[in-house]
Formats: C-alpha cells, sequence, structure tokens
C-alpha cells in the first residue's frame, strides 16, 4: 500500500547556493578579490581541470531568468550569500554601488516572484584583503564583519525577514587551517581553535548588530551539525566519538544556540593547551547573541572509532590524534564525492535539536547529492534522468517526515543546489542542481527530471510512495 508522506501548509520548498559558487567574476563590475579568486590565480592546478571561480555558472548576468525559473519550479524560498568582497571590495571602508544594485534587484526579483530571500552573509569566501590581515584569525576582521553585517542589514533588511550570519563556519576552521583545502592552506591546530572561536565571536555580534536595529525578522546561522556515530558501544568507541562531536559539532552549535561552550570542550582544549584567547566580554556577546533560527546542512555522518595507532611523533597535532575514521561495512557511498549516503542522519539531528536544544526552529539548509558525468543520463529530449537524486531526496524527505510527526520544529527543506554551480576545488566536476548548466553555452539551463519532480512534491506538499 502506498504511503503518503504529507508536509504542513507553509513548509520552506527550495534550493540553496553562494555568491562564490554561482555568480561568477566574468563581470566583475568592482567586485574585490576574495581568497577564492586569489588562490586560483596562484595555484591554478589544484582546481579540478583548472576551472576557477570566475566561471562559476553567471547568476550574475541572469538572475532575472534564473529567478524565473525558479518560479516556474514552485520554489517558496532561496538561500544566496552576499559576496562581502562584492560589497565591500577591500572588506571594509567604501562599498560598491553596483553590489548594492544588484543585490537589492535580486532580492526584488525574488519577491516579484512570490520566492521568499533567505540571505546569508559568509559562505566561506573570506575578502583577500582581510586574509592578508590574517581573517579570522585577527580579533579586528572579527569587528570588520559585524560592521559589513550591519551595512546588510540596513540596505536589504526592509524586504529580508530570514537572515544567516554563516554558514558552515567549522569548514574555514578544518579545510584552511588543518586539511589544507581552502586557503590559506595552513596546518595548525592552535590557529584552527582561534579561528573557530572567532568565527562563533563575529556571528554574536553581527546577531548583536541585528538586535540593534530592531524588530527585522529572524536571524540564525547555517550549520553542518554531522552526527557523531561510534563503531560500538565499547567506552573507547563511545569517548572518540563524544570528542569529534565536542570539536566538529557542539562547538558552534551550543555556542550558537544556547551561548555557551560546553565545558567538556573547554577542559579537553585546556588539557591539550589549546585554549583560545578569549576576552571576557566576548563571553558575554556570545551569550546574549544567540540565534533565532537554526538551518541545518546535512550529506553524510561521521562514523568515528578509538585510535588504534599512535601518531607519528613529529606529526602536527590534528583531531585526528584523539579519534579514528570508521569506514563500516557495507555503509552505501556517493562514490563521485566519496560520502556515505544515510538518510536517517537527518531525524537523528532533528530528535537531538528537539530533545537537547530547546527543539530550535530549524530547516534543513542544504542536502543533495554531486555526481559526475550526468550527460550520460540524458534521454531522447535532452533531460537528464536523475532517478538516482530523486531517490536521495526522497529517502531525507521521509525521515524529515517522521521527525515532525514527532513532533520537530522542522519548517523547510533546501536542496543544494538550484542549478549545477562550482564546487570549490572539484570545480564542476559533480552536479548537485535541479537544472543543468552548459558551461560552454552559459546561458543554457535544462531542467532535470528531479527538478520537475521536485515541482510536484511541493505543490502536493509531499508526495506518496
Ligand atoms: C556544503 C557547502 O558543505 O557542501 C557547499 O555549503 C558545497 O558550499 C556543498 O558546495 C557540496 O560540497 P562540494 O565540496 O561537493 O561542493
Amino acid at each position: 500500500m502506498l504511503k503518503s508522506y504529507e508536509f504542513p501548509n507553509d513548509f520552506w520548498w527550495g534550493t540553496a547556493s553562494s555568491a562564490a559558487q554561482m555568480e561568477g567574476n566574468d563581470a566583475m563590475d568592482g567586485k574585490g578579490k576574495s581568497i577564492w579568486d586569489h588562490w586560483y590565480e596562484k595555484e591554478p592546478q589544484r582546481f579540478h581541470n583548472g576551472i576557477g571561480p570566475q566561471r562559476t555558472s553567471q547568476f550574475y548576468q541572469h538572475y532575472k531568468s534564473d529567478v524565473l525559473l525558479m518560479k516556474e519550479l514552485g520554489h517558496t524560498s532561496f538561500r544566496f550569500s552576499i559576496s562581502w568582497s562584492r560589497l565591500f571590495p577591500e572588506g571594509t571602508g567604501r562599498v560598491n554601488p553596483k553590489a548594492v544594485d544588484f543585490y537589492n534587484d535580486v532580492i526584488d526579483e525574488l519577491i516579484k516572484a512570490g520566492i521568499e530571500p533567505f540571505v546569508n552573509l559568509y559562505h566561506f569566501d573570506m575578502p583577500f584583503l582581510l586574509q592578508e590581515k590574517g581573517g579570522w584569525e585577527n580579533r579586528e576582521v572579527v569587528s570588520e564583519f559585524s560592521r559589513y553585517a550591519r551595512t546588510c542589514f540596513e540596505y536589504f533588511g526592509n524586504r529580508v525577514s530570514k537572515w544567516f550570519t554563516q554558514n558552515e563556519p567549522i569548514v574555514p576552521v578544518e579545510a584552511g587551517y588543518l586539511y589544507d583545502m581552502h586557503y590559506p592552506n595552513q596546518i595548525d591546530f592552535k590557529k584552527a581553535v582561534q579561528v573557530g572561536y572567532h568565527s562563533i565571536l563575529a556571528s554574536a555580534l553581527a546577531i548583536n548588530e541585528f538586535r540593534k536595529i530592531g524588530e527585522i525578522g529572524k536571524i540564525g546561522i547555517i550549520l553542518n551539525v554531522t552526527p557523531s556515530y561510534a563503531r560500538s558501544q565499547h567506552p573507547a568507541d563511545q569517548k572518540a566519538s563524544r570528542i569529534a562531536d565536542l570539536l566538529f559539532n557542539r562547538s558552534f552549535l551550543d555556542a550558537s544556540v544556547k551561548g555557551v561552550f560546553p565545558s567538556e570542550l573547554v577542559q579537553l582544549l585546556k588539557d591539550l593547551g589549546y585554549l583560545p584567547k578569549v576576552r571576557k566580554e566576548d563571553l558575554i556577546i556570545i551569550q546574549e547573541n544567540t540565534v533565532d533560527i537554526l538551518g541545518v546542512n546535512y550529506y553524510q555522518p561521521r562514523r568515528v572509532k578509538a585510535k588504534e595507532n599512535l601518531p607519528h611523533p613529529q606529526a602536527p597535532f590534528m583531531p585526528e590524534h584523539l579519534f579514528d575514521h570508521y569506514e563500516m561495512p557495507g555503509r552505501r557511498i556517493n562514490p563521485y564525492r566519496g560520502w556515505e549516503i544515510y538518510e536517517k542522519g537527518i531525524y537523528d539531528i532533528l530528535i537531538n535539536l528537539r530533545d537537547h536544544y530547546h527543539n530550535i526552529e530549524c530547516f534543513v539548509s542544504e542536502n543533495g547529492m554531486g555526481v559526475e558525468n550526468e550527460e550520460r543520463f540524458l534521454n531522447e529530449e535532452g533531460v537528464i534522468e536523475d532517478n538516482y537524486r530523486i531517490e536521495f531526496i526522497k529517502g531525507h524527505l521521509k525521515w524529515v517526515n517522521q521527525a515532525l510527526t514527532e513532533g520537530c520544529n522542522v519548517k523547510g527543506y533546501h536542496l543544494w543546489t538550484f542549478m549545477d554551480n562550482w564546487s570549490w576545488l572539484n570545480a564542476y566536476k559533480n552536479r548537485y542542481g535541479f537544472v543543468s548548466v552548459n558551461l560552454e553555452k552559459q546561458s543554457e539551463r535544462t531542467v532535470k527530471k528531479s527538478g520537475w519532480w521536485f515541482k510536484r512534491v511541493i505543490k502536493e506538499n509531499g508526495f506518496m510512495e
């Protein structure tokens, strides 16, 4: 018998993207360089097929028709980010009027199309001139961020009522300061902790600016609260998993939602000798400026086991000195990205938020599947038949639906992403969109089968299976 998965009438359906990944820099139009522009100039070979951020999907040129296509596909909301270095070419000081016009127009077009804009302020894209000053390592840059945030609230706050300070702030910490996947390519745990702490402070300061301006809507943060699963019930595996959870989830989650750092995390960093430099008044700001709403990005779980071998004595300290990653036999993998597919993870996250984070209002802000060479699935009508994406989304939506029936305060679902976009080091290797983009003729967009399927889901507020 078919089961019906129904969602509330006002459920937010849509997609998410980010400035650096979709705008394109072919027309810089006064934009300053971000760390991505700089790194690509320096080391283009690090990017898949040598494709850099200048050749992203050109939303900057085509946003009007792209928004119309979103409308056609039934979107009720869309998350994008403002590029700090487009608005402030030097990261601070002078505002670029063309950026103001552009974002004003994007917001207006979305509203005209009946699509609610969700605006994020930071998605991995530090202005290069501020990175030269140390980026998030530097307390001054933290203050610059709150100034930038305030400017955005002032310019756009009259029409935007869902704001987000940052997307996955743990990622620049890991990728930029531990694992050599983002600029500035450092491997330095001490700096990583300072950068993480400053990002949290920056978010709280931006929230503080938002509150000072008055009632302009809700403000939140978007976190990849990847659940940690221990290999076994053995206390050593359990401890390893708890440490991974503290470092990668609870650091940002507790600080953003509860305004405090878990005492176990503080003790751990203290024991390791890696407590960041903290000013007392900062802790009050963090405590008093928690989020109204939480975006949950979920792609894959984190499986953990106790360490099996001692690290090399000369190796720089890494989180992996405290636990090992666990490759669970039989796990399902998306081979193109190498990420495990585990749909129930989204339910576990939502139940955790219900039970331990006062059931804060939240939504699935990113979920998706990147697949390589999707042209092989083209049918005779020229449509990519991405049945695997439909199955992937359904699998997750079923668990979101289950969480709803159990009282979780989850308000929407956004796929990553609307149209195929540029995926950092992977450039255009894996495609995530409901809409494919012809890289040769940038303006050519074609809706995939999943896009039309999702349109029906939105219309019917659910699906049967
Ligand atoms: C999310 C990010 O973590 O994952 C996106 O917010 C990113 O920016 C997405 O594109 C998919 O990851 P990737 O590395 O395959 O692009």
